[in-house]
């Protein structure tokens, strides 16, 4: 992708930003057809809001509960050999996913009115994944310098402008949000923040068990939460990650954007923050 012009790395399709090398208008007709289930676990965040840690969690909860129910058919977790977002791979791969075993894992970074409808006609339910918008533009930007599909920047200036202009990949976070907010009436909709989780990791891990019903007791959540931890999921990232874990865990914590934004930054997504998201439910839960 190194040759690959800017131009290149990104296209729209109904209106938002994807990358090129690992989305295609294809994939996105034959996903359509993706027909979800009501015990599917759906792990639903924006690029850097903390997927890979959240999708650790819920792949050791699957794992950990199916143990426990002995049940042969129920031992996996994420789908082996596919990449483990809904939007991103080839278009047959929703018909691979067809045949695997419940529970599914599935992620994606889409917005919601963007999703094959079955997901919510068939009340799977979704964890939705909130972090505060400057700590992750913050960790969009670190990302987006050494993560080749995605456009990369001369400097924090240029990326903050592309980001608030919804041209990076999956588009504009404030309008993620947004959208997002409509669908969190439902019950099958549960937000969780980053902030939250990252301050009590384990009472998180336990909303989440007790959201998805998982059969686990304390020690086993206990076990959940200490492989979950950013430490060892950096030392065990050669293992899940490859040489991709060391752009992947920089430093998983909170208020980095300290660190980066100058002032004018800072009023600018206070400005977008109070326009567009602190009426709403959601804009209360980012640790604005
Ligand atoms: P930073 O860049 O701020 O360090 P995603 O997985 O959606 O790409 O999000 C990546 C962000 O989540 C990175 O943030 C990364 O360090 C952080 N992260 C990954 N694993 C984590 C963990 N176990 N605990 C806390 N943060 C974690």
């Amino acid at each position: 992708a190194d040759t690959l012009e800017r131009k290149d790395l990104i296209f729209t399709y109904k209106g938002t930003v994807y990358p090129t090398t690992l989305c295609t208008a294809e994939i996105f007709k034959a996903m359509e057809s993706f027909e979800a289930r009501r015990d599917d676990v759906i792990l639903a965040g924006f690029p850097k809001s903390g997927t890979n840690w959240f999708g650790q969690i819920l792949s050791d909860l699957i794992a950990t509960a199916a143990k426990n129910n002995k049940n042969e058919t129920n031992h996996h977790n994420d789908v082996p050999e596919e990449f483990p977002y809904l939007e991103i791979g080839d278009p047959e791969k929703y018909e691979r996913m067809k045949k695997l075993p419940p529970r599914r894992l599935i992620r994606t970074h889409m917005s919601p009115q963007n999703l094959p409808e079955s997901i919510f006609k068939n009340k799977a339910k979704i964890l939705l994944l909130l972090r505060n918008p400057k700590d992750l533009a913050t960790s969009y930007y670190h990302f987006s310098l050494v993560f080749s599909p995605f456009p990369s920047y001369e400097s924090w200036d240029s990326f903050f402008k592309d980001f608030m202009a919804g041209k990076v990949p999956w588009g504009s976070y404030f309008n993620y949000l947004s959208e997002w907010n409509k669908y969190i009436v439902s019950e099958n909709v549960m937000p969780v923040s980053f902030e939250e989780v990252k301050e009590n990791t384990y009472l998180g891990v336990k909303k989440i068990v007790e959201f998805f019903e998982f059969p686990l007791n304390e020690e086993e959540i206990h076990a959940v939460v200490q492989r979950s931890s950013f430490q060892s999921m950096k030392t065990n990232s050669k293992n899940t990650h490859g040489a991709f874990g060391d752009v992947l865990f920089r430093k998983g914590g909170v208020s980095d954007w300290r660190n980066l934004f100058e002032e004018k930054h800072n009023l600018e997504m206070d400005k977008m923050y109070k326009e567009h998201l602190a009426a709403t439910t959601l804009g209360t839960r980012l640790n604005y």
